[in-house]
């Protein structure tokens, strides 16, 4: 049984946003879920989320996870964040894990490590990773295995500076906690109230502090922009190779970007620049093309997806195909073999099996028959300014280049409408429909004109 607390409190100034820090995204999730997702797979008994700079943010991220959340108002620093917990946790009688919302890359693992420190008997323990470049940490001072003090970078003396073992932000504490927050004080060069503070308050209560050492990457905290890159450039690299693990082709892997709520099957293959997100879905021997970018859009098996599309909310189904330069908008359901070629958009349409529109097209609020051909430059005028109508096309229709269909309109199996018509009217099934002026030829005219006839 344990408790724990998460610091999400900070503005996060070296961000220069404003979102607050902890809310900018990794991979599409805010940086902060990542915490809160470590912190919940160790099943805490109490899990507290200290929030203040854009706080009502920050608790509408939060929603629908079991968290409590306590405000510190001002930001006076970490250890001042943390005794904003003091409230909720006051009867609780510990041990506590304590992490930053500002570094996602830590496993349970490693928070498990430091709470079995403090069950073993360790008044604290923290987590320290060797960096070669240690600048903006805190640094340990250490003598074997435990821990003397921390040094903010603010503070430290140039030789201090050289420490490469740093603070990493995750710690464990023992039911001596918030008794000993309240003796950090701020004579230090940020005046503010530093949780590593504790390292030295804890030795002189006479408790041990131990300290965990941890992989570099794990520690890896996020306060500018280029560390925020750096740490979803570990993410992607780290999920990419979960799946090629699984049997996925990727070309030019460290072009192609993926949310982790992304599913792929084996034999999937994806050119460079592929873009996948959301609940994205892409079935075995599927390919998706260069720079395509899939959103909530599902592949099944064999389906293809060509350069240049982008499909958001889409259903292709096998044998179907997109691209390149398609454009597929939510509640576009491709069936088999359907193909949608370049410049075609689909909103909300049925494409029955085997349609083809190749070239130019916008289909929206559309239900298109089997087998039906539309001809480049067809387009569903659904919207009246108002409303939305349905065309209803049948099968084995053949809709002439540059038609516009007025919906609410349908066209009947097999039939015909010719090239640059406006159809206003239903067309019966079987039927030729032209509604466009009739081609006059003035013999000569040109030639007059010219002066030559
Ligand atoms: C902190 C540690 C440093 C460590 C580093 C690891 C302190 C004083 N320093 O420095 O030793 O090497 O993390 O990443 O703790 N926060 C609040 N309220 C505040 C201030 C901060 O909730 O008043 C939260 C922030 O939202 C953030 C976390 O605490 O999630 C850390 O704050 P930050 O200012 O980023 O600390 P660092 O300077 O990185
Ligand atoms: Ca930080």
């Amino acid at each position: 049984m344990h408790a724990h607390v998460i610091l999400a409190a900070g503005q996060g100034t070296r961000m220069r946003s404003r979102l607050p820090k902890v809310l900018h995204p990794l991979l599409g999730k805010p940086m902060l879920l990542y915490a809160l997702e470590a912190a919940l797979a160790l099943e805490p008994e109490r899990l507290v989320v200290v929030v203040g700079h854009g706080g009502e943010k920050v608790v509408e991220a939060l929603e629908g996870y079991p968290v409590e959340v306590a405000w510190q108002k001002e930001q006076l620093g970490t250890a001042h964040a943390l005794l904003q917990a003091e409230g909720l946790l006051r009867d609780f009688p510990g041990p506590f894990l304590v992490t930053q919302g500002d570094t996602p890359l830590l496993s349970p693992k490693t928070l498990e490590a430091l709470l079995l420190r403090v069950r073993e008997g360790a008044g604290m323990a923290l987590l320290t990773v060797e960096l070669p470049d240690p600048t903006g940490y805190g640094r340990i001072l250490r003598e074997g295995e435990e821990v003397l003090g921390n040094v903010e970078e603010k503070d430290a003396s140039p030789e201090v500076r050289a420490i490469r073992e740093v603070n990493a932000g995750a710690y464990a504490f023992d039911g001596f906690l918030f008794q000993a927050l309240k003796e950090v004080r701020n004579e230090n060069a940020a005046r503010e109230y530093y949780l590593p503070d504790l390292v030295a308050i804890y030795r002189a209560h006479g408790r041990r502090v131990l300290a965990v050492r941890g992989v570099a990457e794990e520690a890896l905290g996020v306060n500018t922009r280029e560390e925020l890159a750096r740490v979803e450039g570990v993410l992607l690299r780290r999920l990419r190779a979960e799946w090629m693990g699984k049997g996925v082709r990727m070309i030019l892997p460290e072009t192609i970007y993926l949310e982790p709520s992304v599913e792929l099957a084996p034999d999937v293959t994806l050119w460079p620049g592929a873009v996948l997100k959301g609940r994205t879905r892409i079935g075995e021997g599927c390919e998706v093309g260069p720079y395509a970018v899939l959103e909530d859009t599902v592949l099944e098996p064999g389906a293809k997806v060509l350069a240049h599309t982008v499909a958001q909310g889409a259903h292709l189904h096998p044998g179907a195909s997109a691209g390149p330069f398609a454009r597929l908008r939510p509640g576009a359901v491709l069936m088999e073999e359907v193909h949608v070629g370049n410049f075609v958009e689909v909103k909300n349409s049925l494409l029955h099996k085997g349609v083809k529109a190749g070239h130019l097209a916008y289909l929206g609020d559309a239900e298109v028959g089997e087998g039906t051909n539309i001809g480049a430059g067809v387009i569903t005028a659904n919207y009246d300014g108002k409303r939305k109508h349905k065309t209803e096309i049948g099968k084995k229709a053949f809709i002439g280049s540059n038609s516009v269909l007025v919906a609410p309109v349908r066209v009947g199996d097999r039939a015909l409408v010719g090239a640059g018509s406006v159809i206003t009217q239903d067309v019966p099934e079987g039927a030729l429909a032209v509604a466009r002026e009739r081609q006059k030829n003035l013999e000569g005219y040109a030639l007059r004109k010219l002066g030559e006839g």
